[in-house]
């Protein structure tokens, strides 16, 4: 089927002008205007960008941290942990290359640092596997500061190993005399466990004023958000970006079974059909709707659609608040329609659409993410050759996944100078050091 480019402003073409293997199954890939060596748009350390790529017949969405420090001369970067059987990270592990051309939505996202950043307002990182990248990419901002406008620092970071962990060397590159700086690496297969218990016995007394960055997997998520409440750090502190699925899987038009489906538009009348497996958005798009969207994965909130009447599947991936459920609100990235559904409108008004991450979620900025979307719009052909995606290969163990045993270890296979095992909650002070 021909595609057609979609009615989407906020995605530009960008070009991969690099290409660095940072582990086994990972690469970091620098994304530029085209023709350029220029970020494709501005954005703030820790955001992320969607990119669309168009996988056996459809437009497939992923969305991929920036972990570039922010400066805008310099290309995007994005670190890609392959999973096994998925579909575009196989590709862009394997297939993209220098002078590839894809299509990236604006950065967006709320996991950034606080405004105003103050020295005396302690950081405390918590990542899991790939996780590390929109962490990486704070951090190198905050290496670029001046040694007195710096906050204290904790990173706690879990891997699978240490040929697994992404960016190791880096991060420890970032501050080797650790003077603002204190990371632990809990590598799974020396025993480390990074759980909420092991991380806050090393975070007291910052514990409570710390502002709190977590990355990786739900369940990290869980333990962490619940282990915070807990010791009451306020939920304003709180900011959390989960790379995991915590919905069911989508299936793809391929492998569903085959249901009539169609949306009723409640305002207009309209009347449109969808495929199997489509998303609400998906069958938006294709039918020339513009619904707003960020993250595609079911956790911003930013696509919700007022349901009138029918039923889908996936109605909120759990991150609508039950206001909004009892109000028949679904997330349109994520719902699929299970027969014939009725939605007030396609095209909300700011108003009425857009939650805009504002209330009890601004201050817990929960953006629960899916690994799968599939979308079946149209865009641009011819731009990048993904045919041979690898879907039916083995599943893995999400390499966010925090590892299960106990006590953490300090990263091995460099110098001792850049194992950070520093043993307590204690900070040092003293802000003078790398710039
Ligand atoms: C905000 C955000 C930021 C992210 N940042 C990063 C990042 O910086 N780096 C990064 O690497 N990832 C990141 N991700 C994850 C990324 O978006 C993708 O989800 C990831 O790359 C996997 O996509 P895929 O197409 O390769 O896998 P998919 O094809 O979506 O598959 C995912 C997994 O599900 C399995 N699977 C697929 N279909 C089925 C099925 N029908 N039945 C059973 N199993 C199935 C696959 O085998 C695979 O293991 C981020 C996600 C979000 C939401
Ligand atoms: S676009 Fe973010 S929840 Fe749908």
């Amino acid at each position: 089927m021909e595609q057609r480019a979609p009615r989407d402003v906020r995605m530009r073409l960008v070009e991969v002008v690099g290409r660095d293997v940072i582990a086994a199954d990972a690469v970091t890939l620098y994304l530029a205007a085209p023709g350029t060596r220029q970020a494709p748009a501005s954005y703030v350390p820790g955001q992320h960008t969607t990119l669309a790529l168009p996988v056996g017949g459809n437009i497939l969405y992923r969305t991929y941290s920036l972990c570039s420090d922010g400066q805008t001369s310099r290309p995007w970067e994005i670190a890609v942990k392959r999973q096994h059987g998925g579909a575009v990270s196989t590709f862009l592990c394997e297939q993209a290359q220098i002078g590839t051309i894809v299509r990236a939505s604006k950065p967006e996202g709320a996991f950034t640092l606080p405004r105003p950043l103050r020295p005396d307002m302690p950081l405390v990182f918590v990542a899991a596997g790939s996780g590390i990248a929109p962490i990486y990419g704070i951090l190198r901002s905050l290496a670029r500061l001046a040694p007195s406008a710096r906050p204290r620092v904790q990173l706690h970071y879990a891997s699978s190993s240490y040929a697994d962990a992404l960016f190791a060397d880096e991060l420890d590159g970032l501050d080797p005399p650790h003077r603002w700086l204190h990371s632990w690496h809990y590598l799974a297969d020396e025993g480390g466990e990074l759980s909420a218990p092991a991380v806050l016995r090393k975070t007291a007394p910052l514990t409570t004023g710390a502002h709190w960055y977590v990355c990786g997997p739900g369940s990290l998520k869980r333990d962490m958000v619940e282990a915070l409440a807990q010791v009451r750090v306020p939920a304003r502190n709180i900011h959390v970006e989960v790379f995991g699925n915590e919905v069911d899987l989508l299936p793809t038009v391929a492998d569903s079974a085959p249901m009539a489906s169609r949306i009723r538009l409640a305002d207009s009348g309209a009347m449109l059909e969808t495929r199997p497996g489509e998303t609400l958005l998906a069958a938006l798009e294709r039918h020339d709707y513009a619904p707003p969207y960020d993250c595609r994965a079911g956790t911003c909130g930013v696509c919700r659609l007022r349901m009138v009447a029918g039923h889908v599947r996936n109605p909120g991936a759990g991150d609508l608040t039950p206001a909004e459920r009892a109000a028949r609100y679904v997330l349109a990235c994520v719902a699929q329609p299970l027969g014939e559904v009725t939605l007030a409108t396609a095209e909300p008004r700011r108003a009425e659409g857009l939650r805009v991450q504002s209330g009890s979620r601004t201050a817990l900025t929960l953006t629960l993410r899916v690994w799968a979307a599939a979308a079946a719009i149209a865009l641009y052909a011819g731009a990048v050759h993904l045919a041979q995606s690898a879907s039916q290969a083995a599943h893995q163990t999400s390499a966010g996944t925090a590892p299960a045993t106990s006590q953490p270890t300090p990263k091995r296979g460099t110098g001792a100078s850049s194992i950070t095992t520093t043993p307590t909650l204690t900070v040092p002070t003293t802000t003078t050091g790398v710039s």
